[in-house]
Protein backbone atom coordinates (compact mmCIF):
# COMPACT_ATOMS: atom_id res chain seq x y z
CA UNK A 1 0.00 0.00 0.00
CA UNK A 2 2.55 2.27 1.06
CA UNK A 3 4.90 1.34 -2.27
CA UNK A 4 1.60 2.36 -3.83
CA UNK A 5 1.32 5.67 -2.58
CA UNK A 6 4.98 6.65 -3.06
CA UNK A 7 4.86 5.59 -6.95
CA UNK A 8 1.91 7.34 -7.45
CA UNK A 9 3.69 10.66 -5.65
CA UNK A 10 6.93 10.10 -7.92
CA UNK A 11 4.58 10.13 -11.24
CA UNK A 12 2.58 12.86 -10.06
CA UNK A 13 5.87 15.49 -9.69
CA UNK A 14 7.12 14.17 -12.66
CA UNK A 15 4.09 14.82 -14.24
CA UNK A 16 3.75 18.28 -12.29
CA UNK A 17 7.08 19.23 -13.21
CA UNK A 18 6.72 18.69 -17.29
CA UNK A 19 3.20 20.09 -17.13
CA UNK A 20 5.09 23.17 -15.22
CA UNK A 21 8.84 23.27 -15.53
CA UNK A 22 10.01 25.04 -12.40
CA UNK A 23 7.01 24.58 -10.35
CA UNK A 24 8.46 22.84 -7.29
CA UNK A 25 11.24 25.29 -6.89
CA UNK A 26 9.09 28.40 -7.57
CA UNK A 27 7.10 27.08 -4.27
CA UNK A 28 9.12 26.06 -2.35
CA UNK A 29 10.74 29.76 -1.57
CA UNK A 30 7.32 30.67 -0.39
CA UNK A 31 3.27 30.39 -0.02
CA UNK A 32 1.18 32.71 -0.11
CA UNK A 33 -2.06 31.06 -0.03
CA UNK A 34 -5.33 33.24 -0.51
CA UNK A 35 -7.60 30.68 1.45
CA UNK A 36 -7.34 29.70 5.07
CA UNK A 37 -9.97 26.41 5.37
CA UNK A 38 -11.23 24.93 8.79
CA UNK A 39 -12.85 21.74 8.21
CA UNK A 40 -14.15 18.29 9.33
CA UNK A 41 -10.95 15.70 9.02
CA UNK A 42 -13.25 13.66 7.05
CA UNK A 43 -11.67 12.08 3.75
CA UNK A 44 -14.24 12.64 1.43
CA UNK A 45 -13.88 16.55 1.98
CA UNK A 46 -10.13 17.59 1.27
CA UNK A 47 -9.95 21.57 0.68
CA UNK A 48 -7.75 21.86 -2.03
CA UNK A 49 -10.08 18.56 -4.02
CA UNK A 50 -13.44 20.55 -3.70
CA UNK A 51 -12.46 24.01 -3.69
CA UNK A 52 -10.39 23.63 -7.23
CA UNK A 53 -7.62 24.82 -5.81
CA UNK A 54 -3.55 23.44 -6.28
CA UNK A 55 -1.00 23.12 -3.72
CA UNK A 56 -0.10 27.02 -2.32
CA UNK A 57 -3.60 28.38 -2.78
CA UNK A 58 -4.90 27.07 0.75
CA UNK A 59 -3.74 26.68 4.47
CA UNK A 60 -5.61 23.97 6.14
CA UNK A 61 -6.82 23.24 9.46
CA UNK A 62 -9.19 19.81 9.97
CA UNK A 63 -10.84 18.34 13.08
CA UNK A 64 -13.46 15.85 13.67
CA UNK A 65 -16.70 18.07 12.98
CA UNK A 66 -14.49 21.38 12.30
CA UNK A 67 -15.53 22.14 16.06
CA UNK A 68 -14.12 25.26 16.88
CA UNK A 69 -12.84 25.05 20.88
CA UNK A 70 -11.04 28.48 22.12
CA UNK A 71 -8.62 26.53 23.84
CA UNK A 72 -7.31 24.59 21.29
CA UNK A 73 -4.49 25.67 20.31
CA UNK A 74 -3.35 23.57 17.47
CA UNK A 75 -6.61 25.88 15.82
CA UNK A 76 -5.11 28.95 17.47
CA UNK A 77 -1.54 28.55 16.51
CA UNK A 78 -2.66 28.20 12.89
CA UNK A 79 -5.10 30.58 12.77
CA UNK A 80 -3.01 33.11 14.12
CA UNK A 81 -0.16 32.08 11.93
CA UNK A 82 -2.92 32.50 8.91
CA UNK A 83 -3.89 36.22 10.00
CA UNK A 84 -0.51 37.27 10.62
CA UNK A 85 2.18 36.05 8.67
CA UNK A 86 0.62 35.12 6.10
CA UNK A 87 -1.72 37.89 5.85
CA UNK A 88 -4.86 35.77 4.83
CA UNK A 89 -8.16 37.19 4.21
CA UNK A 90 -10.65 34.86 3.83
CA UNK A 91 -11.26 32.39 6.35
CA UNK A 92 -13.73 29.68 5.25
CA UNK A 93 -15.27 27.15 8.16
CA UNK A 94 -16.60 24.32 5.87
CA UNK A 95 -18.95 21.88 7.46
CA UNK A 96 -20.50 18.94 5.43
CA UNK A 97 -24.12 16.88 5.11
CA UNK A 98 -23.54 13.45 6.27
CA UNK A 99 -20.98 14.11 9.13
CA UNK A 100 -19.91 11.45 11.40
CA UNK A 101 -18.89 13.90 13.95
CA UNK A 102 -22.53 15.53 13.93
CA UNK A 103 -24.64 11.87 14.01
CA UNK A 104 -22.00 10.87 17.02
CA UNK A 105 -23.21 13.54 18.71
CA UNK A 106 -26.52 13.14 18.35
CA UNK A 107 -26.21 10.04 19.64
CA UNK A 108 -26.80 8.20 23.04
CA UNK A 109 -24.02 6.05 22.80
CA UNK A 110 -20.44 6.71 24.87
CA UNK A 111 -17.85 7.61 22.22
CA UNK A 112 -15.34 8.16 24.57
CA UNK A 113 -12.97 10.83 24.24
CA UNK A 114 -15.25 12.14 21.26
CA UNK A 115 -17.76 12.67 23.33
CA UNK A 116 -15.49 16.04 24.93
CA UNK A 117 -14.41 16.58 21.40
CA UNK A 118 -18.09 17.40 20.39
CA UNK A 119 -19.65 18.91 23.71
CA UNK A 120 -20.14 21.69 21.66
CA UNK A 121 -22.54 20.46 18.77
CA UNK A 122 -24.71 18.69 21.78
CA UNK A 123 -24.69 21.67 23.12
CA UNK A 124 -25.81 23.45 19.77
CA UNK A 125 -28.50 20.70 19.14
CA UNK A 126 -29.68 21.55 23.22
CA UNK A 127 -29.66 25.41 22.32
CA UNK A 128 -31.87 24.41 18.61
CA UNK A 129 -34.19 21.61 20.08
CA UNK A 130 -37.27 23.05 18.71
CA UNK A 131 -35.84 23.82 15.50
CA UNK A 132 -35.09 20.63 15.04
CA UNK A 133 -37.66 18.77 16.11
CA UNK A 134 -39.64 20.17 13.51
CA UNK A 135 -37.59 17.92 11.01
CA UNK A 136 -38.63 15.12 10.39
CA UNK A 137 -36.35 12.21 9.45
CA UNK A 138 -33.05 12.04 10.89
CA UNK A 139 -30.44 12.69 8.26
CA UNK A 140 -32.10 15.98 7.53
CA UNK A 141 -31.96 16.90 11.20
CA UNK A 142 -28.48 16.08 11.45
CA UNK A 143 -27.73 18.01 8.45
CA UNK A 144 -29.22 20.85 9.58
CA UNK A 145 -27.35 20.65 12.79
CA UNK A 146 -24.16 20.31 10.46
CA UNK A 147 -25.40 23.73 9.40
CA UNK A 148 -26.11 25.24 12.69
CA UNK A 149 -22.26 24.18 13.65
CA UNK A 150 -20.42 25.62 10.89
CA UNK A 151 -22.83 29.26 11.37
CA UNK A 152 -21.27 28.68 15.64
CA UNK A 153 -17.63 27.72 14.25
CA UNK A 154 -17.58 31.39 12.01
CA UNK A 155 -18.67 33.20 15.29
CA UNK A 156 -16.19 31.66 17.37
CA UNK A 157 -13.91 32.11 15.13
CA UNK A 158 -14.69 35.50 14.69
CA UNK A 159 -14.88 36.77 18.57
CA UNK A 160 -10.88 35.23 19.00
CA UNK A 161 -8.55 37.56 19.81
CA UNK A 162 -6.70 36.81 16.64
CA UNK A 163 -9.49 38.32 14.95
CA UNK A 164 -10.76 41.05 17.21
CA UNK A 165 -7.07 42.43 17.04
CA UNK A 166 -6.96 41.74 13.24
CA UNK A 167 -9.91 43.64 12.68
CA UNK A 168 -9.07 46.56 15.41
CA UNK A 169 -5.80 47.93 13.33
CA UNK A 170 -8.02 47.88 10.14
CA UNK A 171 -7.20 44.22 8.25
CA UNK A 172 -9.43 43.48 6.05
CA UNK A 173 -10.44 39.75 6.37
CA UNK A 174 -13.66 37.99 6.66
CA UNK A 175 -14.80 34.91 8.03
CA UNK A 176 -17.11 33.33 5.49
CA UNK A 177 -19.14 29.16 6.22
CA UNK A 178 -19.94 26.75 3.63
CA UNK A 179 -21.72 23.69 3.77
CA UNK A 180 -20.47 20.26 1.62
CA UNK A 181 -22.79 17.85 -0.22
CA UNK A 182 -21.16 14.22 -0.23
CA UNK A 183 -23.96 13.64 -1.97
CA UNK A 184 -23.41 16.33 -5.29
CA UNK A 185 -19.95 17.37 -4.33
CA UNK A 186 -20.73 20.92 -4.19
CA UNK A 187 -20.11 24.01 -1.50
CA UNK A 188 -22.73 26.40 -0.40
CA UNK A 189 -22.53 29.51 1.57
CA UNK A 190 -24.52 29.43 4.67
CA UNK A 191 -24.43 33.64 4.18
CA UNK A 192 -23.17 34.04 7.80
CA UNK A 193 -19.79 35.64 7.02
CA UNK A 194 -18.32 37.97 9.60
CA UNK A 195 -16.12 40.61 8.19
CA UNK A 196 -14.33 43.67 9.64
CA UNK A 197 -17.70 45.94 8.97
CA UNK A 198 -19.43 44.49 11.74
CA UNK A 199 -17.01 45.87 14.20
CA UNK A 200 -18.00 49.19 12.62
CA UNK A 201 -22.48 48.14 12.82
CA UNK A 202 -21.46 47.14 16.82
CA UNK A 203 -19.68 50.09 17.46
CA UNK A 204 -23.00 52.48 15.62
CA UNK A 205 -25.65 50.27 18.30
CO1 LIG B 1 -17.40 15.21 9.11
Amino acid sequence: MLTDLLKRNGEWSRQRDSDDPGYFTRLATQQSPEFFWIGCSDSRVPANVVAGLDPGEVFVHRNVANVIHTSDMNLLSTLEFAVDALHIKEIIVCGHYGCGGIKAATEDLPHGLADHWLSPIRNLARQYAIDLAQIPDNESRRDKLAEFNVIESVRRVAETPILQRAWARGADISVHGLIYGLKDGLLRDLDCTVSSGHLEAEAAE
